[in-house]
């Protein structure tokens, strides 16, 4: 943890106040925004006995609606393993998640997941990949349709509906991957190094569009990225995670100003960001 620690109200490592937020999740804060997600003392073990691997261990932290969380730490401290417990894909060894005031316990509807390669099917085009999570809720074909389209209109993917994912660069098929992972409007998205196999300069294009559309959708994002700049750019709030077995090392707001352009990352208060994550894993290694 940095010499100052965490500054967030919300942050999860204030131990007193995670005790009783269970019960706090959907309390209405000071700012108005309500707390879409709680964590309590959450802890992953894989395996058991001498061979058992602790991945995480109490973490605790709310995230508000519509807030834009990043979590960055080093490669093997449970980011991915967190977020599959957020998904209902990978049930919890001690503590909770709740979501929207139900806990998560198995995969649920109102979750969209992007992981860091697009997992798209080559026999679909890009239309019916996208309507894939429609097609398997059974929700109607025509108003998911349109839905649909106006996503990839969103991502600037208009007149490629009927290309195959053969057809398309890496920064398209990902766009794909979002669009697909918004269609049936989840209210939490879940994002695990979406932009990590892309070249430098698409990424930062992609940064620039995700921030886009989180603008335009404002929806609850969890983002696992390995960038620091990455990780400031984008977020309200991030969350830097120790070594295994992973717990929260620190968390702070980014209060620069939106929409954010790329030149912010070569500006002072940007570095202090990216500094003091840096200041936290320093001695963790894993970090680009
Ligand atoms: N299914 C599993 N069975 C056993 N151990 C696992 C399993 N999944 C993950 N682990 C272990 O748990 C730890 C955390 O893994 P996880 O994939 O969550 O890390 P990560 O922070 O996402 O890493 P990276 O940045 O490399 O993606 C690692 O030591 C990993 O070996
Ligand atoms: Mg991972």
């Amino acid at each position: 943890m940095s010499a100052e620690g965490p500054k967030s109200p919300r942050s999860g490592t204030e131990g007193r106040s995670a005790l009783n937020a269970g019960a706090q999740a959907l309390a209405a804060r000071a700012d108005g925004a309500r707390d879409v997600i709680a964590v309590r003392r959450l802890s992953q073990r894989y395996g058991d006995g001498a061979d058992a691997i602790v991945a995480l261990q109490d973490i605790d932290f709310s995230v508000a609606e519509g807030e834009f969380i990043s979590i960055v730490g080093p490669s093997g401290c449970g980011k991915s393993t967190l977020l599959k417990i957020l998904a209902g894909l990978l049930p919890a060894s001690q503590g909770e998640a709740v979501l929207n005031g139900t806990p998560i316990d198995g995969p649920r509807k109102d979750i969209g997941m992007v992981f860091q390669s697009p997992v798209l099917f080559p026999w679909r085009n890009v239309l019916a990949n996208v309507l894939l999570p429609a097609d398997v809720q059974r929700l109607g074909r025509e108003q998911m349709t349109g839905r649909a389209l106006e996503l990839l209109a969103l991502v600037g993917l208009t007149g490629f509906e009927h290309r195959y994912p053969w057809e398309l660069s890496g920064g398209m098929q990902q766009r794909v991957a979002l669009v697909r992972a918004l269609i049936h409007d989840p209210a939490l998205l879940l994002m695990d190094e979406p932009f990590g196999a892309l070249d430098a300069l698409t990424r930062e294009t992609m940064n620039v569009e995700l921030q886009r559309i989180w603008l335009d959708r404002r929806k609850t994002v969890l983002f696992v990225t390995h960038s620091t700049t990455e990780a400031v750019f984008l977020a309200d709030r991030v969350l830097v995670m120790t070594a295994r077995p992973g717990r929260i090392g620190d968390m702070f707001d980014v209060k620069l100003p939106r929409p954010r352009s790329l030149d912010v990352m070569t500006t002072e208060p940007f570095g202090v960001h990216t500094r003091r994550i840096r200041a936290v894993l320093s001695g963790g290694g894993g970090i680009e």
